[in-house]
């Protein structure tokens, strides 16, 4: 049974995080998507509203759980028992962070592999940032997020935009 972890900010979920999310779940038996932690952001949407939207966005995978965590990531999959880290890559631009990440990871956990997928060509600009850029203007962003968190954007940012 193989085990991946999915680990992102998630702030918010997007349709580019969501393709890779379900092709991880063809190619792998489980699925964990963790909201990771990071003390260095501040999120526009708290982790349990970040966890939250994933749950609902990803409940057509039977084999996806969404959690989060604050620590190392490295750390986190050694608990779960998941050898292998699987992560979205848009552009040659992500492909420095990333790179050092994955070397980072396998320093401090030698069984971790990171698996790149590349996102779909349609996908490719999306990010969470985009969406906030877009919807803090007021503007419809049903085009890049899943419809079931489309309310809880334009909430935010009605009531704190
Ligand atoms: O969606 P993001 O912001 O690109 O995700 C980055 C994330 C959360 C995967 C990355 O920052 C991370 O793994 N953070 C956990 C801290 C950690 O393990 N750092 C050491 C490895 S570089």
């Amino acid at each position: 049974m193989k085990t991946v972890v999915c680990p992102g900010s998630f702030d918010p979920v997007t349709n580019g995080h969501l393709d890779i999310i379900e092709r991880a779940a063809a190619l792998f038996d489980k699925v964990i998507v963790v909201v990771m932690v990071n003390a260095s952001k501040t999120p526009l949407f708290t982790t349990e509203q970040r966890v939250d939207m994933l749950r609902r966005s990803t409940a057509h995978l039977e084999n996806v759980t969404v959690d989060s965590y604050d620590g190392l990531l490295a750390a986190y999959a050694r608990q779960q028992g998941a050898t292998v880290i699987v992560k979205g890559l848009r552009a040659l631009s992500d492909f420095e962070y990333e790179f050092q990440m994955a070397l980072t990871n396998r320093q401090l956990n030698e069984e971790l592999e990171t698996v790149f997928l590349t996102a779909t060509d349609d996908k490719m600009y999306l990010s969470s940032s985009l969406v906030k850029q877009v919807a803090a203007y007021g503007e419809d962003v049903s085009k890049f997020v899943p419809a079931c968190i489309l309310q809880d954007i334009t909430e935010k940012f009605g009531k704190d935009g």
